[in-house]
């Protein structure tokens, strides 16, 4: 098999093998196919696309070129949650408990990485003496016994997309739905659950920006997982807006502590409600959603998910006297509000720019060796459609430093108001093939 062959046989938009496919991957990652070759064959299925059978191909290829993981040795259906990524996203903080709550095994495995505010790990690490170096052996113990633990991302998973991925960034072939998908999906297959739920991110802070690139991109992910044996669903959501109010690492898990109390704000709690009972229900805990979406209602209403969470905040080394006392989370140095300059109705908060205003803080990392500031954030006080009069406060900056115009300035350029707007669909969709 020649390399330049497949180049030209996908160029043609002819469909690759199942052989084909494993060659480029195989050939990639041991360095024996050169970046030149493969970044025109890239571009070559940005142009023309890949079958089904191709995507599938190519997930897997992806998987087998590295580890992965093994959760046979916990017991029942794991399902694992997945989201294309956004601001204040704050639902893996409420949903790994809420969804062990009712038995069903949370085995997650996470990471720190770049972006507006820290990963899932972060954050909860913002709880004092909470900790995720813990053995294979100890994470299997957890779950078996209390059906929730977070470990760091191990082992040497997808190196073929680590490459590839890198290359597209450079050779304009990120923005491509058969690479994407499987992209995405390689690692979420090579983490070991037996099914996945998605959260696909519409929106100006989102990967995708239309609700209609959204909607091909989670069932061109759902068609993959059914196709390779990990029943898959997905839910688009909007993300115009920042999810919730809080934004920032302590912040956030005092919002998801809020969700599983009930006392969340509106659009987290949907959300999570609506990936939640997929999650049950791929787990074999419901005959329905509508069922799965009870069932989680009631373990909030009756405490089980807030006791659920102290006590997986407890086993991994956290005081989880924080769900019930928040000021034992860090706290920032200085509050300051963001009064609205003129009476009328929200009517843009641009998800992205937001974000990027409480990195300024020093709630994200900008590079990979930055620093992370726990404390510090931005709590919206208004969201789109909200009525606001001038003088009201829009958001509370949490800083650690006593000058903020900068990240002031940033949120006035990005909070827009107008004479009338309305609050946007959270849930665009559900995709189940
Ligand atoms: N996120 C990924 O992990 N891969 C992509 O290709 C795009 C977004
Ligand atoms: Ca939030």
């Amino acid at each position: 098999m020649r390399m330049v062959d497949l180049i030209a046989k996908k160029r043609d938009g002819k469909e690759l093998t199942t052989e084909e496919i494993n060659f480029v991957i195989e050939g990639y990652t041991k360095g024996d196919i050169p970046d030149y070759q493969v970044s025109a064959w890239a571009m070559a299925i940005y142009f023309q696309d890949m079958s089904e059978r191709e995507r599938a191909d190519l997930t897997m290829a992806m998987v087998n070129s590295g580890d992965t993981i093994d959760l046979s040795a916990i017991e029942g259906i794991k399902v694992d949650k997945h989201s294309t990524g956004g601001v204040g996203d704050t639902t893996t903080l409420v949903l790994a408990p809420l969804v062990a709550a009712l038995d069903i095994p949370v085995a997650k495995m996470s990471g720190r990485g770049l972006g507006h505010t820290g990963g899932t790990i972060d954050k909860l690490e913002s709880i004092e003496g909470f900790h995720v170096e813990i053995s294979t052996d100890e994470f299997v113990n957890l779950v078996n016994t209390h059906k929730i633990a977070v470990i760091g991302q191990t082992g040497n998973l997808t190196p073929a997309d680590k490459k590839l991925y890198a290359l597209r960034d450079v050779t304009g072939t990120v923005n491509s739905i058969p690479l994407i998908a499987s992209s995405i999906m390689s690692k979420k297959i090579a983490a070991g659950s037996d099914a996945i739920v998605l959260d696909v991110k519409t929106g100006a802070g989102a990967f995708m920006k239309t609700a209609e690139d959204a909607k091909k991109l989670a069932h061109a992910m759902v068609s993959i997982g059914n196709n390779v044996g990990r029943k898959t669903m997905a839910v688009i959501s909007d993300m115009s807006q920042p999810l919730g109010r809080a934004i920032g690492n302590s912040l956030e898990v005092q919002e998801a502590i809020d969700t599983l109390r009930g006392r969340g704000p509106a659009d987290l709690e949907e959300l999570c409600l609506a990936l939640g009972r997929q999650m049950v229900y791929l787990a074999g805990k419901a005959a329905s959603l509508e069922e799965a979406e009870e069932q989680l209602k009631e373990v909030i209403r009756n405490g089980k998910a807030l006791d659920k969470f102290k006590e997986f905040i407890a086993n991994q080394g956290g005081n989880p006297a924080v769900a019930d006392d928040p000021s034992l989370l860090p706290q920032a140095s200085f509050l300051i509000e963001v009064p609205a300059r003129q009476d009328g109705v929200v009517a843009e908060i641009v998800a992205d720019e937001i974000g990027t205003a409480a990195m300024l803080l020093g709630a994200g990392r900008a590079t990979k060796d930055s620093e992370i500031d726990l404390a510090v954030g931005l709590m919206l006080n208004k969201k789109i459609g909200d009525r606001v009069q001038a003088g009201e406060s829009l958001v509370t900056i949490h800083a650690n430093r006593e000058n903020v115009d900068d990240v002031i300035e940033k949120i006035y350029a990005n909070i827009r108001i107008g004479d009338h707007a309305e609050a946007p669909v959270l849930v665009h969709d559900i995709v189940t093939e």
